[in-house]
């Protein structure tokens, strides 16, 4: 049996800014599925990496810390973000900064680390179902997955969510420097030689750039249907 026949998957892959860790945390909630946010496996290991003194050129050492990650996720309520616990310490800010998102980057480059994560990743999947947030979710993790979402926005809207994020938290930030980095990521993540940020072949590619979250979420509920999910 395959994954993806225990429990009805929703893989929902795409570049960072393209909204769809909000329409995950929303398809979760409205579904009453578990939610997998694969993105921060790759932080935390980047995070374990720099608490363990590890080169990101470390392949063996970054496989044998992603193989062994001890995290805990806290599921939070009403489609608020999960908190993060590695290694007995809270870890759901520390590793959203703009320093552990460009590490995470490298590591997930690393074929042995994306490995080491698969069947951490695939256990994520139990009944009644799974809302699996990241970029290969269609095309590696669940291929199996029933309703593939791949969301899109332009790399210049993404820049300009991110900013605002940022500027309402009260956090300094240079639109230029986020929009490099993002080009940056999204050149890195796209053009790796495993498992690239790419549409799985049968996945549904919506747009978000003038969408906003609502219609995106609207628009996902309508596929979900017509897979006989209600
Ligand atoms: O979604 P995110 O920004 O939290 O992801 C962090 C990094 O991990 C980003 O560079 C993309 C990468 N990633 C990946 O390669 N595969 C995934 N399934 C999820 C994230």
């Amino acid at each position: 049996m395959s994954t993806s026949d225990k429990c009805f998957v929703i893989a929902v892959d795409g570049p960072s800014g393209s909204g769809k860790g909000t329409l995950s945390r929303m398809l979760a909630s409205h579904f009453g599925f578990h939610l997998l946010d694969s993105g921060a496996l790759y932080r935390l290991t980047a995070v374990a990496a720099r608490h363990h003194g590890v080169a990101l050129d470390d392949v063996e050492t970054l496989q044998v810390l992603a193989a062994h990650l001890d995290v805990q996720f806290v599921a939070g309520s009403g489609g608020d973000e999960a908190r993060i616990i590695l290694e007995g310490e809270e870890v759901t800010n520390a590793i959203r900064t703009e320093s552990v998102s460009s590490d995470a980057s490298v590591v997930a480059s690393l074929g042995p680390v994306r490995t080491a994560l698969l069947a951490r990743q695939r256990d994520f999947a139990q009944p009644p179902g799974l809302i699996a947030d990241g970029r290969d979710m269609g095309t590696v993790v669940f291929p199996d997955a029933p309703l593939k979402i791949y969301l899109d926005a332009s790399a210049e809207e993404r820049a300009s969510r991110r900013y605002k994020q940022l500027i309402s938290k009260g956090l300094g930030a240079s639109l230029d420097d986020i929009l490099n980095d993002i080009k940056t990521r999204d050149s890195r993540d796209m053009n790796r030689a495993v498992a690239p940020l790419k549409p799985a072949s049968d996945a549904v590619v919506l747009d978000s750039t003038s969408m906003a979250i609502e219609a995106v979420f609207k628009a996902v509920l309508d596929e979900a249907r017509h897979k006989g999910l209600h």
